[in-house]
Formats: structure tokens, sequence, C-alpha cells
């Protein structure tokens, strides 16, 4: 079942808008709602009622569009995938019009990235994978898949060199999959070039990019020349912690279709609740982002000259390698910062247990700021050799830097180094 109203609508009367407008008023106020209340309300329900047995059986037979049951679609759901087919849809749906944005959204991010894989590859397919990316991702492929005898090969996305021998090397690659920036050392892949690349060796493989840290703010994947986008909306999207939940945007009808079935029968499909509040968070989302660069960038510069301070990772800063190709293709740098202390872990440890106004925990784009290590946190199931490799060292420390008054995280960092 598709209600495909809400999607075409959304594109079509904010194809001309600015990301504000689109972020607050793309999907809202779609006719089928029974009353007109002014914010969308929320569909607590878990199936929906036929008017009569004729009807429930067309909507069965998807002769006619309509609910049926949450699992398959519900309108406080199809309105944030609305929304999010105008946000990341951007440019490339202006420049080609006849494409159809799709979204789906899932209950978490990596129920987005396991149902993409379940619902594109099949048994003995290859998957081209960045070598960086999200602990559960590369868990998730390592084991699960693996068991399915799906491999994977992995490649530096920020080497095009390294990215077109992969490509050339496995012709049977039916998918390459990135993150950029990527977490926790930001690193930036140059999506355009890569895209070409593949266009030009195999056209076949599928460019997936996980864009959770940029958001559709700083960047769309697919006017980049990607095929599929998917976030964790439990970061920046919703943007206040509250939620976990993702997101898969594409162009292809097939792709939508393949990833719609793992849906409905595995069921990763998200509450009413939690969407609506990632819908009320994503409305924000420009204004939010706007601060968390603006902070961000003044922190990143504090740091940079600090005596406590090593090295700070930054694609902000003038001298970051990335600095220029974030510049291009990111609308601002992010609000993501790691920084190795001098110290080593020992100061980490410290620093974590003393700053105050940072909050102590795993995750990031809240509007509050966070701290946490990543080689004891996020990062402690990778392999120690693999992530002293991948330059993830025991002092680094990496902060999701939130939309407080930076002069008040200054001050707080400044004091927390103070102790170390
Ligand atoms: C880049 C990235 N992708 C995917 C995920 C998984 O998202 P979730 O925790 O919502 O399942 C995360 C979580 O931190 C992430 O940082």
């Amino acid at each position: 079942m598709e209600d495909s109203k809400n999607n075409d609508y959304a594109e079509k009367f904010y194809l001309d808008c600015g990301i504000s407008t689109k972020a607050i008023h793309a999907g809202e106020h779609v006719g089928q709602f029974p009353v007109s209340s002014h914010t969308n309300p929320i569909y607590q329900t878990s199936t929906f009622v036929f008017k009569n047995a004729d009807e429930g059986a067309r909507l069965f037979a998807g002769e006619e569009s309509g609910y049926i049951y949450t699992r398959l679609g519900n309108p406080t759901v199809r309105l944030l995938e609305g929304k999010i087919n105008a946000l990341e849809g951007g440019d490339f749906k202006k420049a080609n019009p006849h494409f159809r944005i799709s979204t789906l959204a899932f209950s978490s991010g990596m129920s987005a990235v396991a149902s993409t894989f379940l619902g594109l590859l099949s048994y003995g397919d290859t998957i081209i994978l960045g070598n960086v990316v999200y602990g559960a991702t590369e868990h998730l492929i390592s084991n699960v898949l693996k068991k399915y005898n799906i491999n994977s090969v992995e490649v530096d996305t920020s080497n095009l060199q390294e990215v077109k021998s992969a490509i050339k090397e496995n012709p049977n690659a039916k998918m390459l999959f990135f993150e950029t920036p990527t977490n926790p050392l930001l690193v930036v892949s140059d999506i355009k070039s890569i895209s070409e690349i593949v266009k030009n060796v195999n056209p076949k493989i599928k460019i997936v990019v996980d864009n959770t840290f940029a958001t559709p703010y700083l960047q769309r994947p697919l006017e980049l020349g990607a095929d599929i986008v998917i976030h964790s909306t439990t970061k920046y999207i919703c943007g206040h912690g509250t939620v976990v939940g993702g997101l898969m945007t594409t162009y292809h009808d097939d792709v939508k279709d393949a990833v719609y079935m793992i849906i409905k029968d595995i069921g990763g499909s998200p509450s009413p609740f939690d969407t609506w509040l990632v819908n009320l968070g994503l409305k924000t989302l420009p204004l939010r982002m706007e601060k968390h660069c603006s902070n961000a960038n003044i922190i990143a510069n504090f740091l940079n000259t600090h005596p406590k301070v090593e090295k700070v990772y930054y694609p902000g800063l003038k001298d970051n390698p990335y600095y220029e190709l974030a510049k291009k293709q990111m609308k601002d740098f992010g609000g993501m910062i790691s920084f190795e202390l001098k110290g080593g872990y020992d100061s980490g440890k410290k620093l974590m247990d003393n700053i105050e106004l940072f909050t102590l925990a795993v995750s990031l784009g809240s509007v509050d700021s966070l701290i946490q290590h990543p080689s004891s946190m996020t990062h402690a199931c990778v392999p120690k050799e693999k992530r002293l490799k991948g330059g993830i060292s025991d002092g680094l420390v990496r902060i999701s830097v939130g939309v407080e008054d930076v002069e008040d995280l200054i001050r707080s960092l400044d004091k927390g180094l103070s102790l170390v």
C-alpha cells in the first residue's frame, strides 16, 4: 500500500521553496485529515477501519490507495516521508522532474541500513564499503550478512583512485556504501567524483550515502549523483534526543519497492508518535544546523590553539585536509568536532568527568552539547589495531556541539581543560 498523495504534494508545491520553508511546510495539511487541525495529528493506531468489505479488498489488492495497518503505512509516518522527499530531493527533483523521490521511515537508523541491504542484496553479492562506517553497520555486514554469503570489500572513499580500483576489481559488486563526513575523524569523501567513477566504470552499482552527520541542510547526496540516502533521524533530523529512528530516500521506484517489501515482511516501521516527534524537530533543522555549525567553528578554532590539545579534527579549519572539498560539497562544516589531548586517555577521562554543561553521552546532533570517548564507547567494538590504524587513538575525544550560547561552551571547555 502506498499513499503517493503526500509525496506528490510535497514534491510539487515546494520545489521552488528554500529549505526552511520546506522543513516547516512540506507534507503538512495534506487534505486527508478528517478535521483541520493546525499541527498534524498523531494517528496512534495499529489498524485502520474499512468503509466496507469491498474497500478492504480493493486496498489489499492495491487497486486503491489508503491505509490498512500501521506496519504497512500510517498518515503520520507518510507526512515525515513526504517532507524528507522535499528536503533530500532538492535540486535533483528540479533537474529531473520525471523521477519520483520516495522516502521510507524506519524504527531506527540501523533498521534503515539493514532493510536497504536486505532489499537490494542477494546471496553471493558483494558490497563495497567505506573503511570508516558506524560500528553497527560494520558489524551487520561482517557478522549478519556474511551468514548469507554477502561479502564486503573495504575502501577508503576519500581516495578516488582506491574507489576506482575497488570497483574494477569487483565486477559483481551491487552497492557502494559510505558515510561523509565520517565518525569520529570527519573525513570527507567527494560524492560527485565517486558517483562519476561508478557511473563510468560500473553503473549497475547503487551508491548509498549515510548522510546522518551532514543532514540535507548541509549536503544532498542525490544532487551529487548518489542513488540512495540514509539517515539515523535519532541525530540532527529529530534534534532533541527524544527518538531513535531512520530514513531511506531514493529516486529509483524499484529500490523503494524492494526496501518497502522488507518493511512489510520484517517490520522495521516506526511508531506514529516517534515519527511525529521527528517531524516536529525537523521543522527547525535549518535554524539548528546554522547554530550548530557556527558554534562548532568557533570552538574548533579555540581548541586548535589550546596548549593542552594536540590535534583538532574539524573540516572547517583551514589546515584540515578536507577543508576545500567540504567547502565545495557542503553548505557549512557541521557540528561535530574530535580532538586529541596531549595527555592521552587519562586526560580525556579527566575532561569528561569534570566538564560542565557538556553531557557525557553517546549519540549526537541534539540541541545540547554532548561529549564522549570513541575508543571506550562508540568504537569499543572495533578491534584496537583497526581503530588505531583508522586514527582513533585512546586520547581522542568527540564533541557534538549544541546550540547553547557559544561563550558558555568555551568557558566550560576552558575550565575542563585546565583540570586535565
Ligand atoms: C552515521 C550513523 N549511521 C547510522 C547510525 C545508526 O542509527 P540508530 O542508532 O538510529 O540505529 C548511527 C548511530 O549513531 C550513525 O552515527
